[in-house]
């Protein structure tokens, strides 16, 4: 952990730590390792390019994915469960009403940008990015691929989330042109190598 950390980004990184590697689940253990840090340091680099705030932004980013401490992505305890765990740690943190409000409903919620639900403020845009940015600059598609994650029924299935997943991150949760200039090369060979033609049927 970087030690030029506010105290109120010490402690919610103190907290989220313990939680995820206190985890029953190997998928905590892997999203801690590789994505939510990453994640979390990529918004303090994009607040301080763009002017947001650090704090808010940074914490949103730590506590955006709590819910895989606990739960599948797809437990209806998810959301809710997440929501009431981030307050808490947010409030044992020092912050306020209005910022805990701030970092939960304007930051984390919409982070996934599904329709009618985009991130409105620039500290959710930013963390929507720096989520985007992780998926398309690092090796998580390989990785995920190699872990069957999501666990579909068949390869085509993946492969479309993958597809979906590629222009989600792409055209929508990035909101800056300078990133989205930056991630455009890996883009472009992710989907060349995941999204590329099937092999014909009478070699599989
Ligand atoms: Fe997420
Ligand atoms: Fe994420």
């Amino acid at each position: 952990m970087a030690t030029s950390l506010s105290q109120l980004q010490q402690s919610v990184y103190q907290q989220v730590e313990r939680l995820y590697k206190t985890s029953k689940r190997d998928f905590a253990h892997w999203m801690w390792a590789h994505h939510v840090p990453w994640v979390a340091n990529k918004t303090l680099e994009l607040a301080q390019k763009y002017d947001a705030d650090h704090d808010l932004v940074y914490t949103g980013a730590l506590l955006h994915d709590l819910g895989d401490v606990r739960f599948d992505r797809d437990d209806p305890q998810f959301d809710s469960w997440s929501e009431e765990k981030a307050t808490v740690i947010l409030q044992k943190a020092g912050f306020d009403h209005n910022q805990i409000d701030t970092v939960i409903k304007d930051i984390i919620s919409p982070h996934s940008c599904y329709p009618g639900n985009l991130p409105q403020t620039l500290e959710g845009q930013i963390l929507a990015t720096a989520d985007a940015l992780f998926h398309l600059q690092t090796d998580f598609f390989i990785q995920f691929c190699w872990m069957h994650i999501p666990d579909f029924e068949s390869f085509e299935k993946w492969r479309q989330w993958v597809a979906e997943k590629l222009e989600r991150d792409y055209h929508t949760k990035i909101f800056f042109d300078n990133e989205r200039q930056a991630a455009k090369p890996y883009y472009l060979a992710l989907k060349k190598v995941f999204v590329a033609q099937p092999l014909p049927n009478d070699t599989m």
